[in-house]
């Protein structure tokens, strides 16, 4: 049974976890076997995988597709899907029929609310049918262009201290844990240190009770732009790049296919059917 105690147990314990994005069956199979803690099936779906300009225009249908294809690769990973802003914009009534999809239909563990006006009452809505819920606040990418855009939040005074607060309300409200994007370090230290549950860092450095960063990014699958608190580990792009190249010369050149790459027929089965062929039965 995948239950949130254990990542709760996890920080009394000071054991860091490890969270990656997963949008596939293939990746979600190779982030289980390499012992991540926990999938987040994000809207970054919308940029990384679909070819959407940002994540407000990924529909519950694409996301849920999604999801299920993660947890058909990941059968015993704890999976938290990450709420649309399609799925959630009408108010807490359309979001408990999202959330309610992802647990039945796709087989997820938990969502993910981004902090907007109506956080709390979704949130509320949702533990009440419980499905847990990970809140997510500082840099939240669903509402960041009415914000003044994609950068780091919290280094005014004031800011920090609504961030500060809206960390403890949502603890109230028996979120299992929060999710800190783009925050500045002593911001996200402070809320882990005055949180009972975890805190999960992304671009909030080191202080956080876990990481987490998106899958494509970390193996240079994502072009368009590179965030500053992303770590690049492989440059699957270049690699993927040259085999493309390197097939197309093969095929023009007559390289590929070779004897090893195709069937044969034994011979009198060949002989039988050069005869029914010149008798027209193929007609
Ligand atoms: O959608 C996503 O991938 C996210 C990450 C930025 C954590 O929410």
């Amino acid at each position: 049974m995948r239950t949130t105690h254990a990542f709760i147990r996890a920080k009394r314990l000071h054991k860091k976890w490890v969270m990656l994005t997963a949008y596939d069956a293939p990746t979600a199979e190779l982030l289980e076997s390499a012992g991540v803690d926990l999938i987040l099936v994000g809207d970054s779906l919308g940029m990384v995988v679909l070819g959407y300009s940002s994540t407000v225009d990924v529909t519950m249908d694409e996301m849920i597709h999604h999801a299920k294809a993660v947890r058909r690769g990941a059968k015993k990973s704890f999976i938290v899907a990450d709420m649309p802003l399609k799925g959630l914009e009408k108010g807490p009534r359309q979001a408990l029929g999202s959330a309610k999809r992802f647990i039945n239909e796709a087989g997820c563990d938990a969502v993910k609310v981004e902090w907007g006006s109506r956080a709390l009452k979704i949130t509320d809505l949702l533990i009440k049918n419980k499905i847990p819920v990970m809140g997510h606040i500082g840099l939240t990418p669903q509402t960041a262009g009415k914000k003044g855009g994609f950068k780091v939040q919290g280094q005014k005074a004031e800011q920090a201290a609504k961030i500060f607060e809206q960390a403890l309300l949502l603890e109230k409200h028996k979120v299992f844990s929060v999710l800190l994007e783009c925050v500045p370090r002593p911001l996200a230290k402070m809320i882990t240190q005055s949180l009972k549950i975890p805190t999960i860092g992304i671009g909030a450095g080191p202080f956080c009770d876990g990481q987490v960063l998106v899958f494509n990014d970390i193996v240079g699958l994502f072009k368009k732009f590179h965030p500053r608190f992303v770590k690049k580990y492989v440059d699957a792009d270049a690699l993927m790049r040259k085999a493309v190249l390197k097939y197309k010369e093969d095929v023009l050149r007559g390289r590929f296919p070779i004897a090893k790459h195709s069937f044969s027929m034994k011979q009198e089965e060949l002989l039988k059917f050069h005869k029914l062929s010149l008798r027209g039965v193929t007609k």
